[in-house]
């Protein structure tokens, strides 16, 4: 498998795990551990995280898995994110959902990431989403402490702008190292916004989260003739899913995007690494865009 280097001391594998629908699937903890285990043996070692996926508990659920092989920690990476606050149980008397990217949240929720996941420390922490109410400086302040206190190694961001990245980075003394955006060919628009050129500039690696929409790629209507046109490209190329085309859609972008498979099938997560041997050629790729776009490029 292929690595990333997001600085001189941090990689992760070219194709990531993601753990947002981990309570779904309904394993025991041995099973979570042969899940991972496998994805390991695949070569995908950086698995993705939120404080808050599964309503507050998929961390928990990775943690017990890791809890019993403590050995597997240092052969892993693992990218958490806070800064969204969920109703729910977990935040009793809260009215409605909202982001907070004070410092005491960061730090609160750093300790309970590592607490949950049973780790000392995280690989990468990223801000979830751009809070309108975030103060950059207090951001920075909670940064520097946590990288300090060697909790965690780097920060990035997710579902950030241009201008909300810069806005960041202008007041951190190290460089963010990723940011984590939707991008797929059912999701072209940081494509078009300015989000990948400004990655791209600065050398900084992206996570590519629903790279299949979340699933709906295989569902809807309306993706009927993309499915078409990556099923034709699919037999061209032998591959095993047109999952497989997708990713390697995304992983024929210069500016070096990762994507994180969400299937909690391990022959679909097979089907992923597989796609890092699919060389698509230029003119497939913009089949492929116009399929996705309904309209040639002008
Ligand atoms: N930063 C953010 O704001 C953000 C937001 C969303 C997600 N994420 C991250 O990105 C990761 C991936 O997102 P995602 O789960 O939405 O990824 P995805 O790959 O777009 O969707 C995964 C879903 O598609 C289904 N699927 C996969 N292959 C399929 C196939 N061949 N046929 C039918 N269904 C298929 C999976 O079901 P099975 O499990 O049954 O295969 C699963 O329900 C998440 O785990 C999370 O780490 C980040």
């Amino acid at each position: 498998m292929q690595r990333i280097a997001l600085t001189e001391e941090l990689s992760f594998s070219r194709v990531i795990h993601g753990m947002w629908r981990l309570a779904e699937w309904d394993m025991n903890p041995q099973e979570r551990l042969e899940f991972i285990e496998q994805c390991i043996e695949l070569g995908i070692t950086t698995f993705d995280h939120a404080d808050i996926y599964g309503g507050y508990t998929c961390e928990g659920l990775f943690g017990e898995a890791l809890k019993l092989k403590p050995s597997l920690r240092d052969q892993i990476e693992i990218v958490t994110k806070t800064g969204i606050k969920l109703t729910g149980d977990y935040n009793p008397g809260q009215k409605l959902n909202y982001y907070d990217t004070s410092k005491e949240h960061i730090l609160s929720q750093v300790e309970r990431s590592l607490r949950e996941l049973n780790i000392e420390q995280i690989d990468t922490l990223l801000i979830h989403r751009p809070d309108p109410l975030m103060n950059p400086d207090e951001v920075a302040e909670a940064f520097i402490a946590l990288r300090e206190s060697g909790k965690v190694r780097e920060f990035g961001i997710s579902n950030h702008v241009p201008s909300t990245q810069n806005l960041l980075q202008s007041r951190l003394p190290f460089q963010l190292v990723t940011n984590q955006l939707e991008l797929s060919p059912m999701q072209l628009k940081h494509f078009e916004d300015g989000s990948v050129d400004l990655c791209h500039e600065k050398r900084m690696p992206l996570m590519a989260w629903s790279p299949l929409a979340g699933g709906s790629l295989f569902k809807e209507e309306h993706y009927a003739p993309l499915r078409e046109k990556l099923e034709e490209i699919r037999t061209r190329h032998d591959a095993s899913g047109i999952d497989a085309i997708v990713y390697a859609w995304l992983l024929k972008h210069p500016a070096t995007i990762l994507p994180i498979i969400g299937s909690g099938k391990i022959d679909r997560v097979r089907t992923g690494v597989d796609a890092l041997n699919i060389e698509l050629s230029r003119e497939e790729w913009f089949e492929i865009l116009k399929a996705a776009r309904g309209r040639d490029v002008d």
